[in-house]
């Protein structure tokens, strides 16, 4: 028997007593659920051992865990079982404030429990669909093939991210450009490590992502502060002599600045690439999220030589998975699967095998289909709530936007009020290296729940408020 079947349970019934044996039941089970003694995902035994060990009938042990699950102290799990819930503090009512399942009832956020308002994670609630499961069920039928994994990455995922990028961004590209990597940075640090001189220098946005600039200089590489404006990377001010070996940007929507590199500019980049022989890349964190404004054409869309694309499941499915793709010309990708492969730095298999199920069934599809709709109302309310204290940038695009706060405001400042009062933000100074420019707050509105963000908006107009 596992280890987590809660395989006695000593709950006394008194048949001489007033209540009803179901409600016996459930008070003594509350009771053992409250104190811990029965720990969450703890199995409670069947409904028929159960009655066999209290010697009542089954249909009192059925009504006591209906009771139980009602109230959220028990979860289900189809076809497995019954479970003590995951259960932290108590609300007001006496019901357990646990993590929602899909049994127990959905409850409002714990007022003491701090919100992110913190850019670049996403909004991947609620509970998995049922191509989700079927997709981990798949993985969990099929045998782990032998031996190391392809180091580009599963040959059916790299089909099915080439078939995705050419459908959703334009990015026309095949199986044999593609290589599966574990997210933006890593592909980033692949790329890196598999063929720049160390001490080789990379034009990194300033102010921008400073995962980045660490990745760069991890690799023992320069980096190189490079301009930007409302509309992201000031390509004009590229230097003409003494170009670095490459620059990575975030045309679909900077980051943090939010701008949208406009057509014209993405050609420049290209075009002053290849003049000079730089490599760009080209991070599209959040590029399937833009609102009511049309599309612009991916910068590998526009030249495969010069550039490298990295695309990310973190924003679409969730950035607990650690999958996303890297895009280049063919040989560029066998440079960095060897590279790879003889670091032993190999991509799951599992994760890889679950997303080419997730990909073919319309996963994807259907998340950026309802989180895009989540967005566009939030980014509404946002930038509502927000207008009065200062100009907000970046609304068009992303899951995070940028207030730019009037002179000689201290967002360092407001960024530690706000913190005070359970908000977390960022602040754009954070994110300046070399660079002069307004200061402001870099607030995603991804990962929290609607009354959260209602919540910590009011908190954040508090924060910026006039003082005195
Ligand atoms: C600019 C930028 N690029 C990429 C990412 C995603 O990184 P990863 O794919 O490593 O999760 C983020 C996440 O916040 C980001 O802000």
């Amino acid at each position: 028997m596992p280890r987590n079947v809660a395989a006695e349970l000593p709950v006394v019934l008194d048949r001489a007593a007033g209540a009803a044996l179901p409600q016996q039941l459930a008070d003594g089970l509350r009771d053992r659920v409250r104190t811990g003694e029965l720990r969450p995902g703890w199995r409670l035994p069947s409904t028929r051992d159960l009655a066999r060990q209290l010697r009542v009938s089954r249909a009192v042990v059925q009504a006591a865990y209906d009771q139980l699950h009602a109230e959220g102290w028990l979860v289900s799990r189809v076809g497995a079982g019954t479970y003590a819930a995951e259960v932290g503090t108590h609300s007001g009512d006496g019901r357990p404030r646990g993590r929602a399942t899909s049994r127990t009832p959905a409850r409002p956020p714990d007022p003491g429990r701090r919100i992110s308002l913190e850019p670049g994670v996403p909004w991947t609630e609620p509970v998995p669909t049922a191509t989700w499961r079927r997709a981990w069920r798949e993985v969990s039928a099929a045998t782990p093939p032998p031996g190391y994994p392809d180091p580009a990455g599963l040959p059916e995922l790299r089909a099915v991210v080439a078939e995705h990028l050419g459908r959703v961004r334009g990015i026309a590209c095949s199986p044999d450009e593609v290589l599966v990597t574990a997210g933006t940075s890593h592909g980033l640090r692949l790329l890196l490590g598999a063929g720049f001189r160390p001490g080789a220098r990379v034009g990194v946005e300033d102010p921008g992502y400073a995962a980045a600039v660490r990745c760069v200089r991890a690799a023992g590489m320069g980096v190189l502060d490079c301009p930007v404006d409302a509309d992201g990377l000031v390509v004009a001010a590229l230097p003409a002599r003494r170009a670095p070996a490459a620059v990575y940007v975030t045309p679909a929507h900077q980051y943090p600045s939010g701008g949208r590199l406009p057509a014209a500019r993405r050609q420049a980049l290209v075009d002053w690439a290849r003049r000079h022989d730089v490599l760009v890349v080209e991070d599209d964190y959040d590029g399937e999220f833009r609102y009511d404004v049309a599309p612009l054409p991916a910068l590998a869309q526009l030249d495969r030589g010069n550039v490298v694309y990295l695309g990310t499941a973190s924003k679409t499915i969730g950035p607990a998975l650690r999958v996303g793709w890297l895009v280049a010309e063919a040989h560029v990708v066998r440079t960095i699967a060897r590279h790879r492969a003889s670091i032993g730095d190999l991509p799951p298999w599992p994760a890889q095998r679950a997303l080419v199920a997730l990909f073919r069934d319309g996963h994807l599809d259907h998340a950026v289909k309802r989180a895009r709709r989540r967005y566009a109302e939030r980014r509404r309310l946002v930038c509502d709530v927000l207008a009065p204290y200062g100009t907000v940038a970046g609304s068009d695009a992303g899951m995070h936007v940028t207030l730019l706060l009037p002179e000689g405001t201290d967002d360092g400042a407001v960024r530690r009020a706000a913190a005070a009062a359970g908000v977390d933000v960022g602040a754009l100074s954070d994110l300046r290296r070399t660079s002069r420019g307004p200061s402001g707050l870099v607030v995603g509105y991804g990962s929290c729940a609607d009354t959260e963000l209602a919540r910590g908006l009011r908190v954040l107009a508090e924060a910026l408020e006039p003082k005195g």
